[in-house]
């Protein structure tokens, strides 16, 4: 009897000390009290887990985060304008009245008159803005380049930093420009495709990864454009925003009814007569590196999808871009002043003209996009 007892004793002294080491190691042990407060905030300046980030909406980040993230707190004491003279926007007599400014979600449709440019650039030089424009000359596009860099060195973001990246197949035929000051070129090879339907969609997955690897690190913002344009008026940062599309020059007056968005139901594309809210253009998209990325990765995985299945959207990348469009809704939307074809002609609403599409002058280069717009729609334009 007297030794079971001393048995239990010792039993219990033991696990006594166990319980008691274990308890004190998980009161004690520094990572545990350390990671909680810092790592999220190292996490978002991380590049590379920024993105794994991204499949949660970041509205959703503790608010912790964001109150100990004291650099942002400094830059508010400089955030303010200085003085500025301009007309008072008036609440009883709006800019334009003879177009739509303002989408039902609260996004604001970008024409002439509706902004005004100094507050505008105060702001974004304020909080010293980078923006990277992207383009793909592929193939006979690169005689494109030329003609596209320099009509943007003169209206394209003029007293920003930009990026110019041209994503080609053929380094060799890109020319030597001169670049204006805090403007610089970066071009990246890349692998050609047959199809042309295949160039055209493969863009998505090449902005996407460089968006995660490099434009991240090197830009706020990012201009999705294609490259047999040119700028001929000011384009700025009103174009600027979380994500933005843009009315396709062919379709803003159509009916849902008439847009061309994928009608099959066996697309990931799909989407019914029913719904919809503009028809948006392939080649104008844009918003911040992050939103670039969310975007041009779910393009390119409902393409992806779509291959699998032996379906391709009627109008490529431009179909699934649409697709996105319609659950992401854009937070700007850039009117057909930012995208147009002079073919077209000049309704009396378009005030400007900032980047139209270069007619062809030979059949072995033809513009896609803008042939498609032209003649999908010569009916209306010339009825
Ligand atoms: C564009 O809007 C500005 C005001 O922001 C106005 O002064 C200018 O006349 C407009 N341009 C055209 C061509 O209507
Ligand atoms: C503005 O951004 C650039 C990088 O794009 C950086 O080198 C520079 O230091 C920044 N300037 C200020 C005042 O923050
Ligand atoms: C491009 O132009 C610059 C000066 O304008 C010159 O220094 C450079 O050597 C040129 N590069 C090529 C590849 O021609």
């Amino acid at each position: 009897m007297g030794c079971e007892k001393k048995w239990i004793f010792v039993l219990a002294v033991m696990m006594f000390s166990f319980c008691w080491y274990n308890m004190r190691s998980i009161t004690w042990h520094p990572s545990l009290v350390f990671r909680c407060n810092s790592q999220p905030t190292i996490d978002y300046v991380n590049s590379s887990s920024q993105f794994d980030l991204l499949k949660q909406d970041f509205l959703h980040r503790p608010i912790i985060d964001y109150v100990r993230s004291s650099p942002q707190f400094d830059l508010l004491k400089q955030d303010f304008l200085h003085r500025m003279l301009y007309e008072k926007p008036n609440v009883l007599s709006p800019p334009r009245s003879d177009v739509l400014m303002m989408t039902p979600w609260l996004a604001p449709i970008v024409w002439n008159g509706t902004y005004n440019i100094d507050i505008l650039n105060t702001q974004f030089h304020q909080k010293n803005v980078s923006i990277g424009i992207t383009v793909f000359a592929i193939k006979k596009y690169t005689v494109f380049i030329k003609t596209f860099i320099e009509t943007a060195e003169k209206f394209f973001m003029v007293g920003h930093k930009v990026n110019y990246y041209v994503f080609t197949d053929r380094v060799g035929d890109i020319p030597n420009i001169t670049l204006g000051e805090g403007r610089q070129l970066v071009i990246l090879e890349v692998p050609s495709y047959k199809r042309w339907q295949e160039v055209s969609m493969r863009r998505m997955e090449m902005i996407r990864d460089h968006a995660r690897q490099r434009f991240v690190n090197e830009v706020d913002y990012l201009v999705c454009v294609d490259v047999d344009m040119r700028f001929s008026d000011d384009v700025g940062v009103e174009i600027l925003s979380h994500s933005f599309g843009t009315l396709h020059p062919g379709f803003y007056a159509a009916s849902r009814t008439r847009f061309t968005y994928e009608r099959r139901q066996q697309s990931t594309a799909y989407i019914p007569t029913d719904e919809g809210d503009f028809y948006y253009a392939g080649g104008y998209f844009g918003g911040t590196v992050e939103e670039v990325y969310k975007l041009t990765n779910f393009c390119h995985n409902a393409m992806m999808t779509d291959k699998g299945n032996n379906i391709e959207a009627i109008w490529h990348d431009e179909s699934y871009l649409n697709k996105y469009f319609l659950y992401h809704k854009p937070t700007k939307i850039l009117s057909p002043e930012y995208l147009w074809d002079n073919n077209a002609g000049v309704p009396a609403f378009l005030k400007r003209r900032r980047f139209v599409a270069v007619p062809k002058n030979h059949n072995a280069i033809r513009n896609k996009r803008a042939l498609q717009a032209y003649s999908r729609n010569k009916q209306k334009f010339h009825s």
